[in-house]
């Protein structure tokens, strides 16, 4: 603060007026993310127990939603329903996975076009905090890693073990020229970056921090640096010189003094104030008392803390994208990830929405803007399945099949351009000559259904480990098809997330020999290559697993629906080849929402791959069905 003592009134009424209307500039300047100023020299601060942004006192009202998990035609709805809330601060992850699903391919395009994320938040008239992690956790299959990198078999991921720095450095080179010219300094919206995710809860290597910091700065990132953990991770998190975050739900007095005590003197934040809950296939869904959510972000903003929602609107794990969970056992991610966000799955307002904007339009001068119009939720007429195609009769459309003597890992296979199979199904088939007790050990990963000359007999999953093959005489194929049900997103078994088979399955005790392998991970390319296949109608029983066909006709602008199939047993939709995600009757889910985004006006093509339980049609709904819902205890 400079003093100026003024004697003469005239000169100080003359001042007065300049330094108003450049107060009012330098306000408007800095207050609009899209108003691009290059004189910009001091970003976001944490030098003392407040934040400043361009030397102004700042509070971080922020939300995160991930532009991965929404369609990109609802990028400007969803944001801008963020920016009438009352949040001044996007926050997102970056998926390396589907950035760089091959080694050497990299995707910043259409539905992944990260600059044009940012750059339309900056439109909005909102900052962001990017974190890119390499590891983001996020619920995503392997923590947001690429799955190849499992092809090193002494990869020791989130660690300085080479074979990953050396990806991360390429995958770096890549990203991170593109957001650097986004920074605030440069006249861009991004304010903060995070560094990784929540190491302190993983903590097996203590040159990795000072590797990924290093390695965002030597590329041009010199906007603030902050780390992001729970308290349990808060010990063993941070970095020297970089600002801590903590994530939590319930406000607790002991997290909130142990967390002050660490950083005495700078500004306090919640990078993750989890608003709701993710869901996992066989649970209840999870849902969080909105007054619980209000009375905790309330006391947060109350003493002077800073805030970051996750999820403001979570959307969808679209395709194969969810993670799973290892403790206490397995469990594999739902493909909704509505999160009981303040926006809904497909972008709706909720009681939490409502709240949020009261109380934010307390922290603003200005009054919110208006809130954006729904969108439309229809009711489609049912599409009847009126084609049929059994695996069987598909495999002749998959990609090489592989030969070997001993089963092969997902991510060992020679497909997709040596980088192995992500996602999906692989179907590992051999000769068998007698029946008898067949074990898989711990070595299917995820869950198999098990054939015999192409008949049903069996399922391994986690806690089935024995099957009995019935006798029978001469040769027998013996077909396993192994889902890859999701990779766990977090813990310490990150690294042994290979899967497929794992090992040797035995029958009477010696193990199968020379496989034929056929990796299925359902592209587009594949599902639209089914178009030359000889479909039948469909018959009364259906060979099952298999495909079926059918359309949905949309009259006028297509709308949001939710696609519900009764009679239904687990499987995969493609909407005009698109991968909208799996279903599974055990629920919670029991709807996928299906972008108006993703549909023709007239008519499309829905496919349904089912493992074991056909029926002739599925329906469009206006509403989403998560299951029966359960309060996060
Ligand atoms: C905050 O402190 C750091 C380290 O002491 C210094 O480099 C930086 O310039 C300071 N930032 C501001 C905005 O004062
Ligand atoms: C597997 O194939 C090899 C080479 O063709 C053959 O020598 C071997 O006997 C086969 N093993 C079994 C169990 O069929």
């Amino acid at each position: 603060m400079v003093v100026l003592r003024i004697r003469n009134a005239h000169k100080r009424h003359t001042l007065l007026c300049l330094s108003i209307i450049g107060f009012i500039m330098y306000r408007y300047l800095w207050t609009a993310p899209g108003g691009r100023r290059l004189s910009r020299r001091v970003g976001l601060s944490a030098n003392s127990s407040q934040f400043t942004l361009e030397g102004e006192p700042f509070r971080i009202l922020g939300g995160s939603i991930h532009y991965f998990r929404v369609p990109r035609a609802y990028w400007r709805d969803r944001l801008m329903k963020m920016k009438a809330c009352g949040i001044n601060t996007l926050t997102t992850y970056v998926p390396w996975s589907l950035h760089q699903p091959e080694r050497g391919v990299f995707h910043f395009q259409t539905d992944l076009d990260l600059e044009a994320y940012i750059n339309l938040a900056a439109e909005i008239g909102l900052w962001v905090i990017l974190r890119p992690g390499p590891y983001i956790c996020s619920e995503l299959d392997l923590g947001g890693l690429p799955s190849w990198l499992l092809r090193d078999r002494s990869m020791r991921l989130r660690t300085t073990h080479p074979g990953f720095t050396e990806a991360v450095n390429a995958f770096f080179d890549k990203l991170i020229p593109k957001v650097v010219p986004l920074q605030f300094k440069k006249g861009g919206p991004i304010i903060a970056v995070q560094l990784e995710n929540e190491y302190g809860s993983y903590a097996m290597d203590k040159a990795y921090m000072p590797f990924i910091k290093k390695a965002l700065e030597s590329r041009g990132i010199n906007e603030l640096l902050l780390t992001s953990d729970n308290h349990q991770g808060l010990k063993g998190g941070g970095v020297f010189g970089v600002l801590r975050t903590l994530n939590l739900q319930k406000l607790n007095q002991r997290e909130i003094k142990d967390f002050k005590a660490i950083q005495p003197i700078r500004p306090m934040m919640v990078m993750e104030y989890w608003t709701g809950w993710f869901d996992a296939w066989g649970d209840l869904h999870h849902v969080f008392a909105p007054e619980d959510m209000i009375s905790t972000v309330r006391e947060i903003l109350s003493r002077g803390i800073s805030v970051n929602l996750y999820m403001f609107h979570g959307g969808t794990n679209f395709g194969f994208m969810s993670g799973a969970l290892a403790d206490p056992i397995y469990k594999a991610l739902t493909t909704s990830y509505d999160y009981d966000a303040p926006l809904s799955e497909s972008g709706d307002y909720t009681a939490k929405y409502h709240l949020l904007r009261d109380l934010f339009s307390r922290y603003h001068s200005e009054t919110l803007p208006d809130i954006p119009a729904l969108r439309w939720k229809a009711t489609y007429e049912a599409a009847i399945m009126y084609q049929h195609l059994s695996l069987w009769d598909a495999l002749s459309f998959i990609e090489k099949p592989f030969k070997s003597p001993r089963p092969v890992n997902m991510e060992d296979l020679p497909t997709n351009n040596g980088n192995g199979q992500s996602y999906g199904y692989t179907l590992y088939e051999t000769i068998i000559t007698s029946g008898g007790s067949l074990k898989s050990g711990d070595n299917v990963r995820d869950r198999a259904l098990v054939f015999v000359d192409r008949h049903y007999i069996g399922i391994f999953k986690h806690r089935f480990l024995e099957l009995a093959v019935p006798d029978g005489k001469g040769k027998r194929t013996l077909s396993i098809l192994v889902e890859n049900c999701g990779r766990v997103h977090y813990g310490k078994a990150i690294d042994k997330q290979r899967k497929g088979l794992v090992g040797d399955i035995l029958l009477n005790n010696s193990p199968l020999q020379n496989f034929t392998i056929y990796s299925l991970d359902m592209k587009t390319s594949f599902i639209d290559s089914l178009n030359q296949a000889s479909w039948k109608t469909l018959p009364h029983n259906p060979t099952l697993p298999g495909f079926f066909l059918g359309r949905l006709f949309t009259f006028g602008y297509p709308s949001d629906t939710f696609i519900k199939l009764p009679g239904w047993g687990k499987g995969v939709v493609f909407i005009n080849g698109l991968n909208l995600g799996r279903y599974w009757s055990i629920g919670p889910q029991q709807t996928l929402y299906l972008p108006g985004a993703f549909l023709n006006s007239g008519v499309n093509q829905v496919i349904v791959f089912e493992e074991q339980e056909a029926d002739f049609k599925i329906t469009f709904e206006d509403a989403p069905d998560l299951g029966m819902a359960v309060d996060i205890q």
